[in-house]
């Protein structure tokens, strides 16, 4: 499959007014997207666990204007005017003109708040770009069924095409966000390990997954809150002409071949083993790139010596994994949460800035509201 299976055919004239909503989760990759080509290509397969609770909800209101020669857009951030988010928002609309044929036609109101706080360190991006590439395909999907009833278009709205295209539309946004439409286990990047990958669109991972992954949970150690000094766009360019680029990107589809024999098998050692050193080689390439950078933090490291500690000392399965920040993802199974949880609580929040950490756990996709 090309892009061009994404942009519509005889599209309809027609353009009503009207209003959409969604809510989409934040998602964890387990195996990491670090390094892209041009149009948001990966370099290399990634996976992710879907969140639960770590959402965008977003609604999107569209009214038909006089002229199409220009985006125009407002929006609001927690029922405030966001001026911040519209140069984003700027480049998304030219990424997916083409195959958005009525988006000039119209002047949006995206209004959006997140359920977790704005300052939290947390990437909105995945969750905020899969809202709104979710609202912009309920808008065609609106418009192209005015066009079925009377019966003029074929293309049929099944719920294949419209996810596959809100991955692929929200991939435009943000790498990581086309793995936030479904869940609960998302691949993303063409892979031979995978059959049905893709570059373009997230897909479910369809092999077999032990129990022990169905429940599994999500604490999110916010260490710092801080707007990161190195944004994940400018980290990935830096994986051009990175000395280890290859080897990396090898690596990231061995690791997907290993991972889905732990999948299948709930080999939590293993499981342990491959998820931190994703982890800690994602930094590793961070602070190997020219110019390099570290976005860990003196606590980042604390929370992860007193995790191997309590590992050790309790034979507890519990792991961690690191987005581009420097806040810390406890993973383990919903069966250990107990004393996990109270290990978090007792020994972990001193790390966290202002004591805070989400608890989440793995979810399954957006929802239309
Ligand atoms: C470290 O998806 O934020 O979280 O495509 O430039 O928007 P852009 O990057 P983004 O990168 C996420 C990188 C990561 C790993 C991952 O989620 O796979």
């Amino acid at each position: 499959m090309t892009e061009q299976h994404f942009i519509p055919e005889n599209f309809s004239e027609t353009r009503p007014n009207g209003q959409v909503a969604w809510e989409s989760p934040s998602n964890i990759a387990l195996i990491k997207y670090w390094g892209k080509r041009k149009n948001q290509i990966p370099e290399n397969p990634s996976i992710s666990f879907t969140l639960s609770h770590c959402k965008t909800i977003t609604t999107l209101s569209f009214k038909a204007k006089e002229t199409n020669d220009t985006f125009s857009f407002d929006v609001f951030l927690d029922g405030n005017k966001n001026e911040d988010f519209k140069p984003k928002i700027q480049t998304f609309f030219e990424r997916v003109e083409q195959y958005l044929p009525f988006i000039k036609d119209y002047h949006f109101t995206i209004e959006t708040k997140n359920t977790f706080p704005h300052s939290s360190g947390i990437a909105s991006s995945a969750s905020g770009m899969s809202a709104l590439a979710l609202c912009l395909m309920s808008v065609e999907k609106q418009i192209m069924e005015k066009e079925v009833t009377l019966n003029v278009v074929e293309r049929s709205y099944n719920e294949k095409y419209f996810s596959q295209k809100a991955s692929f539309l929200a991939r435009l946004g943000s790498g990581s966000a086309c793995r936030s439409i479904e869940g609960d286990l998302i691949v993303w990047g063409e892979t031979k390990v995978v059959e049905g990958s893709s570059n373009l669109f997230g897909t479910k991972y369809p092999y077999p997954v032990h129990d022990i992954f169905k429940e599994y949970q999500d604490t999110i150690l916010l260490v710092d809150k801080g707007e990161k000094q190195v944004s994940s766009s400018v980290g990935h360019n830096l994986m051009h002409n990175h000395p280890y680029a290859q080897n990396r990107f090898q690596q990231a589809h061995d690791n997907l071949e290993k991972l889905k024999l732990i999948l299948k098998s709930g080999d939590l050692d293993a499981f342990i083993g491959l998820v931190e050193s994703e982890a800690l080689t994602l930094h590793a390439m961070m602070m190997t790139s020219m110019p390099y950078f570290i976005l860990m933090k003196p606590n980042t490291l604390k929370v992860i010596n007193a995790i191997w500690g309590f590992r050790e000392k309790t034979g507890l399965p519990i792991s961690f994994t690191l987005d581009a920040g420097a806040n810390v993802h406890v993973l383990y199974p919903k069966r250990d949460a107990a004393p996990i949880l109270e290990f978090i609580k007792n020994e972990l929040v001193t790390y966290c800035q202002n004591q805070h950490f989400i608890s989440d756990q793995i979810g399954f996709g957006a929802n239309q509201i």
